[in-house]
C-alpha cells in the first residue's frame, strides 16, 4: 500500500507531463490546425485538422480533398464541413497536396500501402483513429475534381478504413479491385456527382464510374430506381443499390457545388 502510494506520487508528474506534452492535447478546438507529424508520409503531404468545439464522444472523421488549384485553407473556407462538424461532432481532416493536383492515378497511389499519396492520407486517418475514440462506422472521404479522383482512389485503396465516399465532378480510372488485391472485406458506399455540362470530365465518365463500382459492390450496372428532381430540382439520382448512387446535375458544369446536407445523410450523420 505504502509502496503503491509512493509509486503513484512518483509517477503522477510523469503522466501529467506526458499528457499535456502530447501534441494532440494541444490541438485547439474550432480552428484549422496544422498537424506536423502523423506517421509515414511518402508523398510529403501536409495535414490540417479541425476539431469542433462540440466534439462527439465517439466522433466520425470526414476527409475532404481540395481541387487541383486549391489548398487546405481554401477547402476549409469554401466547404460547409467545419460548420457541419459543429452540428454533428465529427473531426474534419484537410490533407494538402503541395503540388495542388492530387496524384490519384500513379501505380504507387493506386496501390494499398503502395508508397503514394493515398498511403499518406490513410496514415492521417489512422493517426486520428489512434488519438481519438473514433466511430469506425463513420469514416468518410470527399473531394471535388482532382480531389474527387483522389477520393475515388482512397475508396479503392483503403476500403478497410472508409465507410463512404462522395466523388464530385470526377471519374474512376482503372480497375478498383486491383488497388487492393486479395482484399475480401466490404467496400464503402459511393455517391458520384457529375454535371451534364462538364466538358473537363465528360459525361461518359458518369456511367463508366458507376459501372466500375457496381462490379465491386455486387450490383448490375442498370439502375434500380431513377429519382427525378432529386436532390435538386432538375437533377436526377440513379440508385444502383443501397451503397451506390449517381447524381446527374442537369445544366451544371465543372465542378458541381458541394451538397453538404446530402453528404450528411449519405455518410450517416443526419437521418
Ligand atoms: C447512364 O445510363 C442510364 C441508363 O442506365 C441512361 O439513362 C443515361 O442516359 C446514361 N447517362 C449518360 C450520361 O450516359
Amino acid at each position: 500500500m505504502l509502496l503503491f502510494t509512493l509509486l503513484s506520487l512518483l509517477l503522477l508528474p510523469f503522466f501529467s507531463l506526458f499528457s499535456s506534452a502530447s501534441p494532440i492535447a494541444l490541438t485547439p478546438r474550432a480552428t484549422l490546425t496544422r498537424i506536423a507529424t502523423f506517421g509515414t508520409n511518402p508523398a510529403s503531404l501536409r495535414m490540417y485538422m479541425y476539431i469542433p468545439a462540440t466534439l462527439s464522444t465517439s466522433p466520425g472523421i470526414v476527409v475532404t480533398l481540395h481541387g487541383a488549384s486549391g489548398n487546405a485553407q481554401q477547402q476549409y473556407t469554401s466547404t460547409p464541413y467545419a460548420r457541419l462538424a459543429e452540428q454533428y461532432g465529427f473531426i474534419v481532416v484537410y490533407p494538402e497536396s503541395p503540388q495542388g493536383a492530387w496524384d490519384a492515378t500513379s501505380k504507387e497511389s493506386m496501390t494499398h500501402e503502395g508508397g503514394g499519396a493515398s498511403q499518406s492520407i490513410a496514415n492521417m486517418v489512422r493517426f486520428v483513429g489512434d488519438t481519438y475514440n473514433v466511430d469506425e462506422g463513420r469514416v468518410v472521404v470527399q473531394g471535388v475534381s482532382s480531389g474527387g479522383a483522389m477520393a475515388n482512389t482512397m475508396a479503392g485503396t483503403y476500403p478497410d478504413l472508409f465507410t463512404a465516399a462522395s466523388i464530385y465532378s470526377a471519374g474512376s480510372s482503372g480497375n478498383i479491385r486491383s488497388m487492393y488485391p486479395g482484399y475480401t472485406g466490404s467496400y464503402p458506399k459511393i455517391q458520384l456527382y457529375l454535371g451534364s455540362e462538364d466538358t473537363i470530365i465528360g459525361s461518359a465518365a458518369f456511367n463508366t464510374t458507376l459501372a466500375a463500382w457496381a462490379t465491386v459492390l455486387g450490383y448490375d450496372s442498370s439502375p434500380d430506381q431513377v429519382q427525378s428532381d432529386t436532390p435538386v430540382d432538375g437533377w436526377t439520382t440513379y440508385v444502383l443499390g443501397s451503397k451506390l448512387e449517381g447524381i446527374w446535375a442537369e445544366g451544371v458544369g465543372h465542378p458541381v457545388s458541394v451538397q453538404g446536407e446530402e453528404d450528411m445523410k449519405w455518410w450517416g450523420f443526419a437521418r
